[in-house]
């Protein structure tokens, strides 16, 4: 008797152990709280659609706003017209408005221009603006709900040369 019941303690010890280990690991998970650049997004009242899926680590200064996400690699998302994010992208995030971006291009009629800052109206008129240097380009923010697929893709050769041809 006394020998069956220690032999099938042990298990029962070593699944208990498991045990802990394994609620421990998720309590360091939890415990971590982190954020992420969704969150701030959502928090300044911008669509967390405007980043994709797939951003491995960021950065923000709660003072100034600037931020900074990084990627594995380059990719394109699309919207109603492409949008290209490169693996590393930088901006001043306010509220409900980011300025200074850069790492981002939208593509219309072919080219790429790079997007130098975005905003949403307040309050809220259902529309996003994207400020692409040569024309505001309004979007209907129902576009940016939820963080897009993005495949990976690196813009086309020689597009930034037509861009300079443009400016
Ligand atoms: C988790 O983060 C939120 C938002 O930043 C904060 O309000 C909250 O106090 C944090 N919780 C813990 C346990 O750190
Ligand atoms: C954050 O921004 C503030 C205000 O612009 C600046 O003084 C500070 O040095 C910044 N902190 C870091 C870590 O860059």
């Amino acid at each position: 008797m006394a020998m069956t019941s220690r032999v099938s303690i042990f298990p029962s010890n070593l699944h208990l152990l498991l045990l802990v280990t394994v609620s421990w690991l998720f309590s360091f998970v939890n415990a971590s709280n982190s954020t992420t650049i969704y969150d701030e997004l959502k928090a300044k009242g911008l669509p967390v659609g405007l980043l994709p899926k797939g951003i491995t680590r960021y950065e923000i200064n709660d003072s100034s706003g600037e931020f900074e996400v990084w990627m594995e690699e380059p990719c394109n998302a699309k919207f109603e017209n492409e949008v290209h994010y490169d693996p590393n992208i930088k901006g001043t995030l306010g509220y409900g408005r980011i300025g200074e971006l850069s790492g981002m291009s939208a593509q219309e009629l072919f080219l790429w221009f790079p997007v130098k800052g975005i905003r949403v109206d307040l309050p809220s008129s259902g529309l996003i603006h994207f400020d692409v240097g040569v024309a505001d380009k309004q979007f209907s923010l129902s576009l940016f709900e939820d963080p897009p697929d993005c495949n990976p893709q690196v813009k086309n050769a020689g597009s930034d040369d037509i861009l300079r041809a443009v400016w």
